[in-house]
């Protein structure tokens, strides 16, 4: 049944020219979709609808970073070493699969365990390979997921990956951000755009891509400072929690984001509102309340970087899907690029409440020696000295000017000394909280949620409900037929439509109007709007509301004002 579910909206998808695999008259590429001409702009206006919706908290920024990322920078973020999935091969067939994918029916959570794990498991279980159907697999072994490719032409050129997040390009712009902000946290920047993964074996169609299209906020905080929002007006909002084996065991009374913050279970403040918000969004979006909830990772589940991770989770037709990981990623990320670059440009600044005496060791110059060694710059030696933040671990060792210039600095030069400083505040890694939401799964789920299957005439009929705004077109213009001057009205009152902005028409006059009535709900455009003998009298015009099929008689100037205010269905009784 799910699977007829799934298949039916497959077809749909590629049948109206929503989303189909990418390069097909090459024979396509698994994992690879395009969005086409009515797709492409039902994912503008979710991306957009995204943008701002987050962008509505006041203290967002957007910003478009490159997807082709130096290996430097996914060492430091701990992609290179452990962005990993285990495959395993099997030995009839050589058909590889992702291991945890082959145990779902035998282990709770097969993506913890380990290579030899996995192997007994599909021993034991006797686990059958999809293609042949043979039981002989090679040793799980992990693949990295990334893309791997090389900048610059000349010499090999230098490792590079295409990202497989967009988080990274937020942590390396901090600076930028900070001073943005006029260093004051909390801020946040979003990113929409593409996130690349050689995903071993994609499947459940457009869920598991090797391309797909994400949408990530890194909201950057002080730990010590409280949540600057407030968890209330959510407080008359029950959410679907399923928390991990390990956490506090909720209350069933508790349902509120708020009582999941209070008691425990949401161990974040900050965590608990992005849920909120991003609860809010996928209802705004067309996701049916009843098919969402929120899982939290078990500890050994969670991604490399995070120390709590809720998923929120989209029920349709291939079950419960993850669709959006919510991460504490604490100061992971900008802590891995201090450490790997020497960057001191990754922190902000805390003032203390109260003045603070602070105990320092230091490197203080000895100036007879300094003086003479380095003449014209000692005085950027001396600056550099009283900058550091941590002296080094042995002398003689290299010291980095403010001019960038690297000088060495030998044991008669300094003079370690223990000092005691007033210190008005300090320099800290702020924590970040990530919402990482994939896109196209929220689409897939958009479809089907709105999806409904009925029969019209003895005939199967296809109705999307999808909300205004969301839906590639907002009205279809068609003309009862194109003659007697019907066809001349239609395409001008189509243009005023497209005029207006943020609306999108489509002109639609081939086949019979049932058929076109028909298209027009099979895509989910809510309105569509008739030019018949009657426009041509009197320039009243027919429309048609996709949701009941309930028609009215309305003035062209009174349809275009209310499109414009987008209450056209106001004119409904
Ligand atoms: P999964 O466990 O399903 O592989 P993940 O935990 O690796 O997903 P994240 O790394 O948290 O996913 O990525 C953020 C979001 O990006 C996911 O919630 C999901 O919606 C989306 N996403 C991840 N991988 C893919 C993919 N291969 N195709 C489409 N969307 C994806
Ligand atoms: N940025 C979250 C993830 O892709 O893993």
């Amino acid at each position: 049944m799910e699977e007829d579910r799934s298949r039916n909206l497959l077809s749909l998808l590629k049948r109206r020219g929503i989303i189909f695999p990418a390069f097909e008259v090459h024979g396509g590429v698994s994992g690879l979709f395009d969005y086409g001409p009515v797709g492409g702009r039902l994912l503008r206006r979710v991306q957009q609808a995204w943008v701002d919706h987050f962008l509505r908290l006041g203290n967002i920024v957007v910003i478009d970073s490159p997807t082709l990322t130096p290996h430097s920078v996914l060492e430091a973020s701990g992609h290179v070493g452990a962005f990993n999935d285990h495959a395993s091969e099997c030995a009839a067939c050589n058909a590889v699969f992702r291991s945890d994918h082959l145990l779902e029916t035998h282990h709770s959570n097969p993506d913890s365990l380990a290579a030899d794990e996995l192997d007994a498991l599909l021993g034991e279980h006797g686990v059958a390979c999809p293609s042949c159907g043979e039981q002989n697999w090679q040793g799980a072994r992990p693949l990295n997921l990334m893309f791997s490719t090389r900048i610059g032409a000349t010499g090999g050129g230098r490792q590079a990956y295409m990202r497989p997040e967009t988080a990274q390009g937020m942590f390396l712009t901090f600076p930028y951000l900070y001073r943005h902000f006029r260093s004051r946290l909390p801020f946040g920047a979003v990113q929409v755009g593409k996130g690349y993964r050689n995903e071993i074996s994609p499947r459940q169609g457009m869920i598991r891509q090797r391309e797909f299209n994400m949408a990530e906020l890194e909201y950057f905080i002080d730990p010590e400072a409280p949540l600057d929002h407030d968890l209330s007006p959510w407080n008359d909002r029950p959410f679907n929690l399923v928390p991990d084996t390990q956490g506090p065991t909720p209350d069933p009374s508790h349902k509120t984001i708020a009582d999941a913050v209070a008691s425990g279970v949401v161990r974040h403040a900050s965590v608990g509102l992005f849920m909120a918000l991003t609860h809010d969004f996928l209802v705004a979006v067309g996701c049916d309340p009843e098919r969402i909830r929120f899982r939290q990772h078990e500890g050994d589940e969670m991604a490399h970087y995070a120390s709590d991770c809720w998923d929120c989770e989209l029920h349709g037709a291939y079950g419960w899907i993850e669709t959006v990981g919510i991460a504490h990623r604490g100061c992971y990320d900008l802590e891995a690029h201090e450490k790997a670059t020497g960057s001191r440009e990754l922190r902000a600044w805390r003032e203390f409440d109260e003045p603070r005496a602070v105990v320092k060791d230091v490197l203080a110059p000895v100036g007879g020696v300094i003086g003479p060694a380095f003449r014209d710059r000692a005085s950027q030696v001396n600056e550099a000295l009283a900058a550091l933040e941590q002296l080094p671990e042995s002398l003689p060792f290299e010291l980095t000017l403010g001019s960038g210039e690297v000088v060495t600095i030998e044991e008669n030069m300094v003079e370690a000394r223990r000092v005691e400083e007033v210190a008005r505040g300090e320099w800290f890694l702020p924590h970040v909280i990530e919402p990482a939401f994939g896109i196209d799964r929220i689409i897939w789920h958009i479809i089907d949620h709105a999806h409904e299957e009925t029969v019209k005439e003895g005939e199967p009929y296809v109705i999307l409900h999808l909300p205004e705004g969301v839906a590639p077109y907002d009205v279809s213009v068609l003309p009862l037929f194109e003659k007697d001057g019907m066809g001349e009205v239609a395409r001008a009152l189509h243009q005023r439509f497209l005029d207006i902005r943020g609306i999108q028409s489509q002109y639609d006059a081939s086949q019979s109007i049932g058929r076109r009535y028909a298209r027009a709900d099979e895509i989910g455009t809510p309105w569509a709007v008739t030019v018949d003998h009657t426009s041509l009298e009197n320039g009243t015009v027919t429309v048609r509301r996709r949701d009941d099929q309930q028609q009215i008689r309305v003035g062209q100037d009174d349809l275009c004002e209310h499109l414009t205010r987008g209450s056209v269905s106001s004119l409904f009784s």
